[in-house]
């Protein structure tokens, strides 16, 4: 890498990091999920990763939403390759209960432009991280970005960073970027990295 690219990803947000890592593992014909599929923006990035040979399984909990991205999925020509799923991130493993999974990205929190009120929770986001684990393949990965600021999310992030680091360390490695010297609690991004 050369170093203008390095200073480029330094100035990023951490979305922009977690999809940073996501490309340094994910190769076309992966299987991936979007465990919270927003506005489609991470969904798309995960269609165009896999390629046509790939796969893209997207939860939401809101109807809006999922129409949101299947009409950005269309327009850019990649709805063949994603499945959308009015569900909560929760039930995963129903839909994937055999497949096994190259990436899982959870953007946690509100949709943005949507109800504030309708945001992630600990319980659910617990019970998605731990259907999603056992799908990881060897050399897979899981990325959360978890915020601080709204209402109930340091209750689901203080939920996440102890559940991550518990977890089986002879099988999946844990990192975590904080920005130590920023005002406001900025977000933090996990990846969880299957290594065996
Ligand atoms: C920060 S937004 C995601 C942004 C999105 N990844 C994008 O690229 O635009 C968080 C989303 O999580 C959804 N959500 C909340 N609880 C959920 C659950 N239990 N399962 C799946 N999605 C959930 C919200 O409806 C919201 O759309």
């Amino acid at each position: 890498m050369k170093d203008n690219e390095r200073i480029e990803i330094l100035s990023q947000r951490l979305v922009t990091w977690a999809k940073w890592f996501v490309k340094q593992q994910v190769a076309c014909g992966d299987i991936c999920v979007d465990a919270t599929v927003g506005n489609g923006f991470d969904t798309l990035f995960l269609a165009e990763c896999v390629g046509p040979e790939g796969k893209v399984y997207g939860f939401d909990i809101q109807q809006s939403a999922l129409d949101k991205t299947k009409k950005l999925l269309s327009e850019a020509g990649l709805l063949d390759r994603v499945y959308l799923f009015h569900d909560s991130h929760s039930n995963l493993g129903t839909y994937l209960s055999h497949s096994t999974v190259k990436v899982v990205m959870f953007n946690l929190g509100y949709l943005p432009g949507g109800d504030h009120s309708l945001i992630t929770k600990p319980e659910t986001t617990i019970q998605a991280l731990k259907a999603a684990l056992p799908l990881l393949t060897t050399d897979g990965i899981i990325t959360v970005v978890s915020y601080r600021g709204h209402r109930g999310a340091m209750e689901e992030y203080n939920a996440v960073n102890v559940f991550l680091s518990e977890i089986n360390s002879k099988k999946y490695r844990v990192f975590c970027i904080d920005i130590l010297n920023q005002d406001n609690l900025p977000p933090v991004l996990f990846v969880v990295h299957r290594y065996r």
